[in-house]
């Protein structure tokens, strides 16, 4: 069982119930994922300013690219005074972070753009964006006293889970759903020791599952439900802004599955904002598959929660990371897009595996589900919804190398869709077998030089 004797945490900050109507507090020692009061979502939030300007914390952040100080080699950790931790910790971390602000000149023209950024969070250790929340979730776990740390996923965040698990030998325990993970992302879960356990159902069943587990105090769940999470994932917009020299970006992308990302970007731009270190935020806008769709359904109907939240029985997607229709972030999510004015909407699996290959083509690569972002941002240049000097940043969510299958698939001209529908390999670049040795192996190089 958990240490959860409710001894109070010094630290200027406190668990936060979101709901207007609520707004109950809880300490940080409190091992709970949900308002006790109201079954809210929690924000963690600052009880008192920071003691440094803008400007010293700027100066503070930036100095510590050179230090060797383990904490100041992680890109999250480096903005610790924004985190919910006392200044001398230790984290549990694997130098996440620091990810590379790519320009890309072949996906900014596919899109019609002058210019495109693309922010790689699959350079991460484990090759996704939820390195940079699972460093801060599984320091918590350790501050707890957990023993047992537990995710349902699809796969990203089991690989994520898995590893931290692993570096502060704690036992971890994932629910996916069974045959629905990549391969790659699952050798992941299984090389670093996570007991991976296969259910039936899809994605929102193992959610469900494990949201009951949680109940009984024996694991320590870290989804993105959990408000640590989301602290590690808000320095990435600490980050992203710091590497745009502190200016905000117009447009902000993000792929939505259980929107614990968009949620996470939302609160780093707000308390950047807050902050003073930037002058405004990005406008945010959430892309989905259009077979997983729930959250761009309800964004179309109400552009605030004021209805119930319709889920999708039966998400279908290729892009299996956001194979997602109950999404638990939801009012988070909807927070952020609603207060910057942004936007959330879907792009077809053809419009994702063409994107996919485009960012390929930059030199960069991704896992289907980033590629969303490439392909609605097209979508929202064509309808005027972005203009065509605008600075966008498109977040790259995950690593090309997390699903080969469908990236060979596609160019080699096999890819369906779950529904058996053919996708076009528009962009493919199947091999070629030569077999007529040397000879034909020159003829075919010397037609490529031209
Ligand atoms: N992109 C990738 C590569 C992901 O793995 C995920 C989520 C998302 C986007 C969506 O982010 O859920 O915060 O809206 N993957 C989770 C997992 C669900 O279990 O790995 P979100």
């Amino acid at each position: 069982m958990m240490n959860t004797t409710h001894q109070s945490s010094a630290l200027p900050f406190k668990q936060h119930c979101i709901e207007p109507d609520c707004g109950s507090n809880f300490d940080l020692k409190e091992a709970i994922y949900v308002c006790r009061r109201c079954g809210g979502l929690l924000d963690i939030e600052a009880t008192a300013s920071p003691q440094n300007t803008a400007s010293e914390l700027q100066s503070l952040w930036r100095d510590r690219l050179t230090s060797t100080d383990d904490r100041d080699r992680s890109g999250v950790w480096r903005f610790r005074e924004v985190l919910p931790f006392a200044p001398q910790i230790d984290p549990v971390s694997l130098k996440e972070g620091n990810t590379p602000l790519y320009t890309a000149h072949r996906s900014a023209a596919y899109c019609e753009l002058e210019s495109l950024y693309l922010k790689h969070q699959g350079a991460n250790p484990t090759g996704s964006f939820k390195d940079t929340g699972m460093t801060v979730a599984v320091t918590q776990a350790r501050i707890l006293g957990a023993r047992l740390v537990a995710c349902a996923s699809t796969g990203n965040t089991a690989a994520s889970l898995a590893a931290y698990a692993a570096r502060a030998d704690l036992s971890c325990a994932i629910i996916v759903p069974a045959g629905q993970v990549s391969h790659a992302k699952l050798a992941q879960a299984l090389d670093y020791g996570a007991k991976v356990l296969e259910i039936d159902g899809n994605f929102d069943s193992c959610m469900r599952e494990i949201r009951e587990l949680s109940e009984d105090g024996f694991l320590y769940m870290v989804n993105s439900i959990n408000p640590f999470r989301i602290e590690g994932q808000k320095t990435v917009a600490f980050e992203l802004a710091e590497q745009l020299g502190w200016r905000t970006p117009d447009h902000l992308v993000v792929p939505g599955g259980n929107l614990g990302n968009s949620s996470a970007f939302g609160k780093g731009f707000r308390e950047l904002f807050k902050l003073g270190l930037i002058d405004r935020m990005p406008r945010i806008s959430v892309i989905q598959a259009a077979g997983a769709a729930p959250f761009a359904r309800y964004f179309q109907q109400h552009k605030n929660a004021s209805a119930d939240f319709i889920d999708e029985p039966n998400p279908r997607t290729l892009a299996s990371a956001i194979k997602i229709g109950a999404p638990v972030s939801w009012k988070k999510a909807l927070r952020a897009v609603a207060e910057t004015q942004g936007e959330v909407l879907t792009v077809t699996e053809q419009e994702i595996a063409d994107a996919k290959a485009i960012i390929g083509r930059d030199g960069i690569g991704c896992e289907p589900a980033s590629a969303t972002t490439v392909a609605g941002i097209k979508k929202m240049k064509a309808d005027g919804t972005i203009t065509v000097n605008e600075s966008v940043v498109a977040v790259l969510t995950g690593h090309v190398l997390k699903d080969t299958d469908y990236v060979n698939k596609y160019h080699t001209n096999s890819l369906a869709a779950e529904d058996k529908s053919r996708i076009v390999s528009t962009y493919g670049n199947a091999p070629i077998r030569v077999s007529g040795g040397l000879e034909e192996l020159r003829r075919v190089i010397a037609e490529l030089a031209g």
